[in-house]
């Protein structure tokens, strides 16, 4: 038997940003987060489901992945695809993305929404893209973002075993259509701190992290109302805010952690000064610039004067497939 089956994902930004988990094994996040779907930013993966593989195997950009790159992130979404499938059959996973894939640009999210998407079409599983959600999740916490188009939310749920830790769409891709993201892209390196082992310092030693939660808590509507209303200011602001909350947990960590450089203060002050633009950041120092479609072009040239490669992007759509066969 050899299934096969190709989908192409989007990549997400945060503008709540989910750092921290109550569950390791299965990413319960420890915060609702809220993230907008990137158009520009795209992987595909073709997935085949082959008897005669006694492992699985993942190709990204053409280069194998070690083994414990794939048990520990694809890996995870195939075994749970594996169980429902009712049949012990591996997968070779062949992934390309239109974007250097460990910038911190959320290739790995967009990579696994796409082999979940494609996975479930292969095994003709049927699933909701609820339920896909919460199967990507376990393989990378954000990539379960990437499986819904337009402004999506994760609620963290309650329960331990994640049922109620999905996604679902607040608002479609074209609710805000002259919102775009201006993402530079200063440096391509690995990042030398994981997000997975730099939340699990930030959980073990950061007096803040109580704090930090409060204050989603505290805004979670409140940026909700704004993106409903397409409340630049009120948005600019709440964005921004997350993105520095999210940072100086990194910070009050022990090991202390800085996922930003010298560029992205550069990049804040600008804004600041600007003052008709978001920044938010993941973990990397590359900014996201969020801006109104009419002010797109002071944003670029800035990025390029400093440096920087630029990738605008709108507001996409969510996961497709591009085809299936058996
Ligand atoms: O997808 P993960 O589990 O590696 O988490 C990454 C989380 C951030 O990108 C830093 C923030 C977010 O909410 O996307």
């Amino acid at each position: 038997m050899r299934i096969e089956a190709e989908a192409v994902a989007p990549a997400n930004i945060a503008v709540v940003k989910y750092w921290g988990k109550r569950n390791k094994q299965l990413n319960l996040p420890l915060n609702d987060s809220l993230s907008i779907t990137l158009e520009s930013l795209q992987v595909r993966s073709k997935v085949t489901f082959d008897e005669n593989l006694n492992h699985d195997e993942i190709f990204v950009n053409g280069e194998r992945l070690s083994d414990y790159e794939t048990r520990e992130y694809a890996g995870r979404v195939l075994e749970i695809i594996r169980k429902l499938y009712g049949k012990r059959v591996f997968a070779r996973i062949e992934s390309t993305s239109n974007f250097p894939s460990s910038a911190g640009l959320a290739s790995s999210a967009a990579g696994i929404a796409a082999l979940t998407f494609a996975s479930n079409a292969a095994l003709n599983l049927g699933l909701d893209d609820k339920e896909l959600s919460k199967i990507a999740r376990v393989g990378s916490g954000s990539a379960c973002r990437s499986m819904f188009g337009g402004f999506v939310r994760w609620n963290k749920g309650e329960s331990d075993e994640g049922d109620d830790s999905f996604c679902e769409q607040v608002f479609g891709p074209d609710h805000w259509p002259n919102l775009v993201d201006v993402i530079g892209i200063f440096k391509e390196e690995k990042k030398k701190v994981s997000s997975r082992s730099g939340m699990e310092s930030s959980v073990a030693s950061s007096s803040l992290l109580k704090c930090r939660l409060r204050f989603v808590e505290e805004t979670f509507d409140d940026i909700i109302k704004a993106i409903r209303d397409r409340d630049v200011n009120s948005f600019f602001h709440l964005t921004m805010r997350h993105s520095n909350s999210m940072h100086a947990i990194i910070l009050d960590s022990w090991p202390s952690m800085s996922y930003l450089n010298d560029k992205s203060f550069v990049v804040m002050d600008w804004v600041h000064e600007f003052g008709k633009a978001a920044y938010t950041f993941d973990a990397g120092p590359n900014p996201h610039i969020l801006v109104l479609e009419e002010n797109v072009q002071e944003v670029v040239n800035f990025l390029e004067g400093l440096g920087a490669k630029v990738i605008v992007s709108k507001i996409g759509k969510g996961p497709s497939l591009v085809r299936s066969e058996t």
